[in-house]
């Protein structure tokens, strides 16, 4: 946000192929190396990744954890502090969102409960975050990690975290480990991302509730919520995480199991499902999960330009089928001198959090989540509203969305972007295609283009689609240079070119996922597209007014290796560093990559890493 902005000139490299190659495959002129990949080692006196699993679990509180996905690159100043302009010296923050069991133990996996407690401690410090220094050499605009920087961090699974905002000291939040509802334990399944222009990261909970057990206890007094946060009673925990005695596996079972709540963990999954607040330039600062923003599956969180004496907006989407859009406004004006965590407690403490409602029309309105809102009597206070989020969107009638995924808001004009991944189960207006496989991108422009408006305008800019599709299918007259499946990671650039990320099943078998680049236009641009459904049932959708796009305003700038899933990127500020994370390679059991990409005959276990693509001339990146 506080880069120039500048408006993109046209895209300037020649569209990738699709690819089941198991390498990553760049444009000509460009080319990658690995920066940092699943169990590099953040500190000296531990032992490099040795690629057989043999590394201790507690070595992972210090090594590059694994699942790599949203990140963002925070500029380092000689002096410590963030510097939005700097490019050969930076904080890169990054999520490790899940694990791959088998490429992390020296056997495989060990799955019968109690699992051996040092591969469960293994798995738990796996998961998290990682913060970690990077620089370009002498030459060229490569990068290197730097080993042993004092800003080098992990958050893990078991991360002492504040809760701030409307539901800290709430008796729902009462552990066993905070008997006044004011901390908990632990971040997982961080997903995507999100930075702030006061220097922080934040980085998302997303599919946290499937690592909780829960016994046949339908007659608690939260089983609606828990049925609607997918706590499944009888569910026995990702991992098997909680089968082990002791108080750091035990939190993850939500049992009453002593007289009050502060006894035990019923209230555990209470405490998850937060944005998450990490101060990257304070290596001892306590990450703070920011209640006021909502619980859910959240997928990111994104700021919109920020404007002194206006409020932060941020947009954020529920990745679950049928969940919901949602932004959060301030009540503080923003004032760009404010910094670090102060900063995000007088942002992200107080405020209004909203959820979209799209309407055929092509108009949409934001409902107020407030104990103001008649349609949210039955919430005893807000911070009941914020635990159960999805209940309470469910009650003022927000419109169900096919799997929001990333956001992304345009530099130039402050329209916003998001990704509906795919799995349709309600159609409307917003999601016009049955079963929906290979997901579209909606976008919006909220009126008088005030990002604190309460209504928008929407359409579609794009819907994924094999080329080979018939045309009541690919509505948006995609080509073998940009068709796509089951978009995902979504990132504008500060030149305002959008970058796509996949992140699918439904069209593998045609070629690996991808990342494309895009220049939009503006909701409401032209063209006609009028979905019909690929069965031809769907309604028509005459609102859907975006121009389709072309070969020159969207093609395919990477494919990566065999089972990965492109998702994660950032770049430096000179825009002449990409990062871009390769999630899951090989996972399915035939792939070797990072290994494969230099030595195709390689075996060695792959590894999820981080990639740093460069021009080979030392230009911009894109154009
Ligand atoms: Fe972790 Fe919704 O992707
Ligand atoms: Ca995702
Ligand atoms: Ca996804
Ligand atoms: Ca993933």
């Amino acid at each position: 946000p506080t880069d120039p902005i500048v408006k993109p000139t046209a895209l300037g490299f020649s569209p990738v192929a699709h690819s089941l190659a198991d390498v990553v495959k760049l444009p000509t002129g460009y080319s990658m190396s690995v920066l940092y990949a699943l169990g590099d080692p953040l500190v000296y006196g531990i032992s490099s990744w040795a690629g057989d699993g043999s590394e201790t679990g507690a070595s992972y509180e210090l090594r590059a954890g694994d699942h790599h996905d949203g990140m963002y690159f925070f500029g380092l100043s000689d002096a410590g502090a963030y510097d939005p302009k700097r490019s050969d010296r930076g904080l890169l923050c990054l999520n490790h969102e899940n694990i791959t069991q088998n490429f992390l133990h020296p056997a495989g996996t060990s799955y019968t409960n109690p699992r051996p407690a040092s591969d469960v401690d293994k798995e738990v410090n796996a998961h998290g975050v990682s913060i970690v220094e990077v620089k370009r050499g002498a030459s060229g605009n490569g990068m290197t990690y730097v080993r042993g920087s004092m800003y080098n961090r992990r958050l893990t699974a078991a991360t002492p975290m504040e809760l701030e905002g409307p539901v800290r000291g709430n008796a729902r939040v009462v552990t066993k480990y905070s008997a006044d509802g004011t901390r908990t334990r632990g971040t997982v399944n961080n997903c995507a991302n999100g930075m702030t222009p006061w220097g922080t990261y934040l980085t998302c909970e997303e599919n946290w509730e499937g690592y909780f057990r829960r016994d046949a206890d339908t007659t608690r007094a939260d089983n609606a919520s828990l049925n609607r946060y997918s706590l499944t009673a009888n569910q026995g925990g990702s991992f098997g995480w909680s089968q082990l005695t002791g108080d750091l596996y035990e939190r993850w079972y939500i049992a009453a199991t002593g007289a009050t709540a502060a006894d035990d963990y019923r209230n555990a999954a209470n405490t998850y499902g937060w944005i998450v607040e990490v101060d990257p330039f304070d290596p001892n600062s306590t990450p703070v999960k920011r209640t006021a923003l909502g619980r859910f599956a959240h997928e990111g969180c994104w700021p919109c330009n920020p404007v002194a004496g206006k409020p932060m907006v941020f947009y954020m989407g529920d990745d679950k089928s049928g969940d919901y859009i949602y932004k959060f406004v301030s009540t503080a004006k923003y004032d760009p001198a404010d910094k670090g965590l102060a900063a995000g407690a007088k942002y992200m403490n107080d405020g209004t959090l909203y959820v979209a409602r799209f309407d055929a029309s092509g108009a949409g309105e934001w409902l107020p989540l407030t104990t103001a809102n008649p349609a949210l009597a039955a919430f005893p206070s807000l911070a009941d509203i914020m635990i159960d989020t999805r209940l309470a969107a469910d009650a003022v009638g927000a419109t169900k969305m096919d799997r929001p995924e990333w956001g992304a808001v345009n530099p130039l004009n402050g329209e916003v972007y998001m990704t509906l991944t795919n799995s349709n189960n309600t159609l409307s207006a917003a999601n016009p295609r049955p079963g929906n496989p290979n997901g579209h991108i909606i976008r919006w422009h909220e009126d008088g283009g005030d990002a604190t408006a309460t209504t928008f305008k929407w359409d579609v800019y794009v819907f994924g689609s094999p080329t080979a599709a018939p045309a009541t299918y690919n509505i948006s007259g995609l080509t073998a240079s940009n068709d796509m499946s089951s978009p995902d990671g979504l990132w504008f650039d500060s030149r305002g070119i959008l970058w796509i990320q996949t992140d699918d099943g439904a069209y593998t078998g045609t070629t690996n996922c991808m990342m494309l680049a895009a220049t939009p236009g503006t909701v409401g641009d032209g063209g006609a597209a009028t979905p019909t459904g690929n069965d031809g049932t769907t309604p028509g959708v005459a609102t859907l007014k975006g121009a389709n796009p072309t070969e020159a305003n969207l093609r395919r700038f990477l494919v990566g290796p065999i089972d990965c899933e492109i998702t994660g990127i950032a770049m430096t500020p000179d825009h002449k560093t990409m990062f871009v994370n390769i999630q899951h390679p090989g996972d399915g059991g035939t792939g070797h990559w990072p290994a494969s990409q230099t030595n195709p005959a390689s075996t060695a276990r792959p590894r999820s890493a981080t990639i740093a693509i460069t021009k080979d001339d030392g230009g911009e990146i894109g154009v």
